[in-house]
């Protein structure tokens, strides 16, 4: 395949959801363009309308307008987060300083997914929880007035950070956060400072204190790294030609995949744009490469987290054996992806296996045919196709709609990019 062209991957998804969620708690009239207009920013729409925020409907090209009324008002009905995590855990930590009752609902995928690292904190910090089958959804929050919080997170996570940050907002309390490995997506605290709340860190610890003000804003948002990386690992795959990403956020703790591909031997160009609500923009350049295989430490996989499924694809096709290093959380994610990135690679004739917490990836040559389950993660469906677009692959995908969680006219951009 020869690659070429200029595109713009859709809206940040992380940036989105903040973007509603922030807006919905404003009391005014917020704007947001280039929003991401996929079914997970949908769910949040959907979930901030029930709690009194008037959202205009997400479309493709149009600004999004927020009406919030500077608190939630309580829902009358179960609040359906469908397959996003970020809308729920970020909404729990919103929640937990309402003095309401709501419960909290999601498709089967989500409501497998764990929520009690966020409702211990958001416990601790005051808030009450009735679980209704174990460590997931559904589950019911009963907030009312917070404590300061001051914890040692057990994973790096920018949902459980945002999570408790955002309970610290609505709460108007002190929170001291401390991740363990690796600086997870801080989306959340750019925007906080923004709004004039204190977030510094502090001798390895995230100091958040009140005394900022959530006011209606304008908000440009960046296309999301997440999605681009999809467009990147095609152009890498490819036999000849140029693809240039435009517009791509390259906030630092999201783009540990362009240094992971600069290592695997691929040539990125990052040309500087604007900055956008302290968010940083780039147009990407990249060109097809020889690929060879590295090493991933534990401290740079939370700046990948959810480029892993792309990452190893490509590492089944590089030179040697690729090894991504304490890689658990994987498992929690939208399906185990894990388990499922190893099966998928074997299923379409590649070498991958899971030891302990670790993924390993050895390179293979050939045409990649084969089957590929996703269990419905959006980027396990992305990931095989960017492997279907090889010279001679026969990559049959069980649901490729799925991308739509995330990428929006996903197939109809790989094509456009393919010469
Ligand atoms: C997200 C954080 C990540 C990521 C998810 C979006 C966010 O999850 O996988 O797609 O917007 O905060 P974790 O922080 O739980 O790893």
């Amino acid at each position: 395949m020869r690659v070429a062209g200029t595109v713009r991957a859709p809206g940040d998804k992380s940036i989105t959801h903040r973007a509603l969620l922030l807006g919905a708690l404003a009391r005014g009239v917020s704007h947001v363009g280039g929003a991401l207009t996929s079914l997970d920013a949908r769910s949040s729409a959907r979930v901030l309308r029930q709690l009194g925020a008037e959202i205009s409907p997400l479309r493709q090209g149009d600004i999004v307008r927020i009406r919030g009324r500077g608190r939630f008002r309580a829902p009358d009905r179960a609040l359906d987060c469908g397959n996003s995590g970020t809308t729920t855990r970020l909404l729990l930590g919103m929640l937990a300083g309402h003095r309401f009752r709501a419960r909290l609902t999601g498709d089967a995928s989500l409501r497998r997914r764990p929520m009690r690292r966020v409702t211990v904190p958001l416990g601790r910090m005051g808030a009450r929880f009735e679980e209704h089958g174990g460590d997931g959804l559904p589950l019911t929050v009963r907030g009312g007035a917070l404590r300061p919080l001051r914890y040692e997170m057990p994973v790096s996570s920018a949902q459980i950070k945002s999570s408790l940050l955002l309970a610290g907002v609505v709460g108007e309390v002190a929170v001291d956060l401390r991740e363990p490995a690796g600086r997870s997506r801080d989306h959340t605290e750019r925007m906080l400072r923004a709004f004039g709340y204190e977030v510094d860190e502090r001798e390895g610890w995230i100091v958040f204190r009140p005394g900022g003000r959530i006011e209606p804003f304008d908000l440009q948002v960046p296309g999301d790294p997440s999605s681009a990386a999809f467009l990147v690992g095609a152009a890498v795959l490819a036999e000849a030609g140029e693809l240039c990403v435009a517009g791509m956020g390259v906030n630092p703790t999201r783009i540990g995949f362009v240094q992971v591909l600069e290592r695997m031997g691929a040539t990125i160009r990052l040309e500087p744009g604007d900055t956008s609500f302290g968010e940083p923009v780039a147009d990407l350049v990249v060109g097809p490469a020889a690929l060879r295989s590295t090493e991933v430490p534990a401290g740079e996989i939370p700046g990948l987290i959810d480029e892993i499924p792309l990452l190893a694809v490509l590492a089944s096709r590089a030179e040697g054996e690729t090894i991504f290093r304490d890689v658990g959380e994987l498992r929690v994610k939208e399906s185990d992806r894990l388990g499922l990135i190893a099966d998928n690679i074997r299923a379409v004739g590649g070498q991958a296996e899971v030891r302990r917490n670790d993924l390993l990836v050895q390179g293979v040559e050939g045409s990649p045919r084969g089957r590929v389950r996703t269990a419905g993660d959006h980027r396990i469906a992305m990931a095989f196709a960017v492997l279907g677009t090889l010279p001679g692959a026969r990559v049959a995908i069980d649901d490729l709609g799925c991308a739509g969680v995330s990428f929006p006219g996903f197939p109809e951009t790989l094509r456009s990019i393919a010469r």
